[in-house]
C-alpha cells in the first residue's frame, strides 16, 4: 500500500524548514547508506550531529504525531530519526534495497524497517528529475509531490531517486517499525479504520454497530500487533 498524505507540514513549518535548509551544514549522504547502496548513492544530507538536524527532526516528528492518516496507515512503533537530504544537478540514488534492520545510535537499538516515508520539502516546479521510483510486479511507479506532502510505502520494494537535471530537490526521509509487521494486515486495519471514521461522520458515535466494528478493529490489533 502506497499512500500519499497531503500537507503533513503546515505552511509555517514548511517555510521554517526551508529557511533552515538554506544554511544547514550538509555532508555526503553516503554516511547513512548500507555497503551496497553507498556505491551508487549520490546526494547530500544535513549533518546528523548538527543542531539544525535535531531541530528539523523535532518538527517532522511532531507533525507526524498529530497526523491521523499517517498513524492509521503506518501504526508506528519506532521511528528512525528523520534524515534531511538534498539532490543537486547530477545527483541521484539508482535502484537499491534498504537494509531490513537499522540502528538507532542514540537509543542503542535496532529497528526493523517496515515502512519508508519521503516528505517532500520543496515544490516540484523547482527541479526536474528527482522522481521517487518504486518497482513492483505491476510495474514502476514514479512519484513527485508538492512541498509538505508525504509518500508512505512498504520498505520491501526496490526503489530509486532519478537524476536531477535542473534545480535541487529537498526532502526528509525516514523508516518506521510498525506495530503491524505485514503490509497486508496494515492495509486491512487501515481500510477498517477509514470506514469506521466515515460511518462516524454520518451516524451517532454510540451506534451499536459502530461500537461493534470498533471492537473488531481493536481485536484485530490484538491479534496482529508485535509488541
Ligand atoms: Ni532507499
Amino acid at each position: 500500500m502506497i499512500i500519499h498524505i497531503p500537507q503533513v507540514l503546515n505552511k509555517d513549518e514548511l517555510s521554517y524548514v526551508q529557511s533552515v535548509f538554506r544554511t544547514a551544514p550538509f555532508v555526503d549522504g553516503k554516511v547513512t547508506a548500507g555497503e551496497q547502496s553507498a556505491q551508487v548513492k549520490k546526494n547530500m544530507q544535513i549533518d546528523l550531529q548538527s543542531p539544525e538536524c535535531k531541530e528539523l527532526q523535532e518538527i517532522v516528528l511532531k507533525a507526524l504525531g498529530r497526523n491521523p492518516i499517517f498513524n492509521s496507515a503506518v501504526m508506528p512503533y519506532r521511528v528512525v530519526p528523520p534524515l534531511f537530504n538534498r539532490y543537486d544537478v547530477g545527483m541521484e540514488f539508482p535502484d537499491h534495497v534498504d537494509n531490513a534492520l537499522r540502528p538507532i545510535l542514540e537509543a542503542n537499538m535496532r529497528i526493523r524497517t517496515d515502512v519508508s516515508s519521503t516528505l517532500f520539502l520543496n515544490d516540484p516546479e523547482e527541479y526536474d528529475g528527482g522522481e521517487l521510483i518504486m518497482h513492483d510486479y505491476s510495474g514502476s511507479q514514479s512519484i513527485k509531490l508538492p512541498a509538505g506532502d508525504i509518500i508512505v510505502y512498504p520498505t520491501y520494494n526496490l526503489h530509486s531517486v532519478s537524476k536531477i537535471t535542473r534545480g535541487s530537490r529537498w526532502a526528509s526521509f525516514f523508516w518506521t517499525q510498525s506495530m503491524i509487521k505485514e503490509a497486508d494486515k496494515r492495509r486491512v486495519l487501515f481500510d477498517l479504520d477509514m470506514t469506521i471514521i466515515k460511518l462516524r461522520t454520518r451516524m451517532d458515535d454510540n451506534d451499536p454497530q459502530i461500537l461493534e466494528l470498533t471492537n473488531v478493529y481493536h481485536n484485530l490489533m490484538r491479534l496482529w500487533c508485535v509488541l
